[in-house]
C-alpha cells in the first residue's frame, strides 16, 4: 500500500516537472547570494550593514524588489554610482546574481540592540555579533512635525513603519547621511523619485520638514523604543 502511493506520489511529481513552463522563474539560491556578498562586503560590510557612517549605505533587511530596481538602474546606468559601476556590469552581474543577491540581503536581520550574552560566548563571537547591531543615532529635529508630515506624505508608500511595501525602500535603520544625500540628489533632479516629471513630493516641502522627518525616522527603527503616536 505505502509502495503504492509512494510510486503514486513519485509519478506525480514527476508529472509536474515535466509540465513546468520553461520560463518559470527559478528560486534565488541563498548559497550564492552570500558568495556574491563577498564582494559587496569591501564597502557594504559583511553583513550589508553599511560603513563609513553612510558613505555606504545599509543594504540587508532592504525589501528584495527594490535591491533588484537599484542594481538594475546602476547597471543601466540610470541611477548614477559610480564607485558600483563596474561591479553592477553584465558580466559581473547578471539577472540570475541580481535575484539571489538581493534575496539573500532581504533575508539578513540586523537587531536594533545589543544581544543579551552567555557565559560562553568568547570575545570573537561577542565581537560579530556587536558588529550586526544597527542603530542610527538619533538625528537632530522636531520628531512631532516629522511624524506629522511623513505619516501624510510618506506612508502611503515607505509604510506607516518606515518599513517600507512592494518596490517602496525601507527607510528606517538606514544612516541619516544616506537618506539626507538622497533627498537631496532628488531635490536636484538627479535621481528620479517616484513622480512624473522634474519636481516631486520632497520639492514642496521645507528643508526643515525633511530634516523633521529624518529625526522622525530615527525615532521609530526600534519599535519598542518609538514615541508614542501624538
Ligand atoms: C566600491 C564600493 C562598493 C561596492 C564594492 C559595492 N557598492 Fe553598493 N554602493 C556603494 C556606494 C558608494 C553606494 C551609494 C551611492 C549613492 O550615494 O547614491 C552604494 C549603493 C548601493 C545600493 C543602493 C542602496 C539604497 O538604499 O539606495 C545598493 C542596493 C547596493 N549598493 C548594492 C550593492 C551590492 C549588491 C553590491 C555587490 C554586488 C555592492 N553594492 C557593491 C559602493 C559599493
Ligand atoms: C508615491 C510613492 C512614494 C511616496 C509618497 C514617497 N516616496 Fe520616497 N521613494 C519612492 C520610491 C519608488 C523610491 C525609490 C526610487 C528609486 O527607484 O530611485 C523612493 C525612495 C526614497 C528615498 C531613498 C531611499 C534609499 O534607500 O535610497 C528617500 C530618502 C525617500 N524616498 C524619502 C521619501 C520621503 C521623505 C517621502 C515623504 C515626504 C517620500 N519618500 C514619499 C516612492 C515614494
Amino acid at each position: 500500500m505505502k509502495l503504492v502511493r509512494t510510486i503514486r506520489h513519485s509519478l506525480l511529481l514527476a508529472a509536474a516537472l515535466v509540465f513546468l513552463p520553461a520560463t518559470a522563474s527559478v528560486a534565488a539560491d541563498p548559497e550564492k547570494g552570500k558568495e556574491i556578498n563577498g564582494v559587496c562586503a569591501a564597502c557594504h560590510g559583511d553583513f550589508g550593514q553599511g560603513g563609513k557612517r553612510g558613505e555606504y549605505p545599509r543594504i540587508a533587511g532592504q525589501r528584495a524588489a527594490y535591491l533588484k530596481e537599484q542594481l538594475k538602474s546602476f547597471r543601466a546606468r540610470k541611477r548614477i554610482n559610480i564607485p558600483m559601476y563596474p561591479y553592477t556590469q553584465e558580466r559581473e552581474l547578471p539577472d540570475e546574481d541580481i535575484e539571489d543577491i538581493a534575496e539573500y540581503l532581504a533575508s539578513i536581520q540586523l537587531p536594533t540592540r545589543p544581544p543579551v550574552f552567555k557565559d560562553t560566548d568568547d570575545a570573537l563571537a561577542r565581537l560579530l555579533a556587536m558588529e550586526k547591531v544597527m542603530i542610527v543615532p538619533r538625528a537632530e529635529g522636531d520628531i512631532g512635525n516629522g511624524q506629522k508630515i511623513y505619516q501624510k506624505e510618506c506612508a502611503a508608500c515607505h509604510g506607516r513603519d518606515g518599513r517600507g511595501r512592494g518596490k517602496f525602500p525601507m527607510l528606517i535603520g538606514q544612516y541619516t547621511n544616506y537618506l539626507k544625500k538622497q533627498a537631496d540628489s532628488y531635490l536636484k533632479g538627479e535621481r528620479p523619485h517616484d513622480e512624473e516629471g522634474a519636481t516631486g513630493i520632497l520639492n514642496a516641502l521645507k528643508e526643515r520638514d525633511i530634516q523633521d522627518i529624518l529625526a522622525y525616522l530615527t525615532s521609530i527603527q526600534d519599535p519598542e523604543k518609538a514615541e508614542p503616536v501624538k
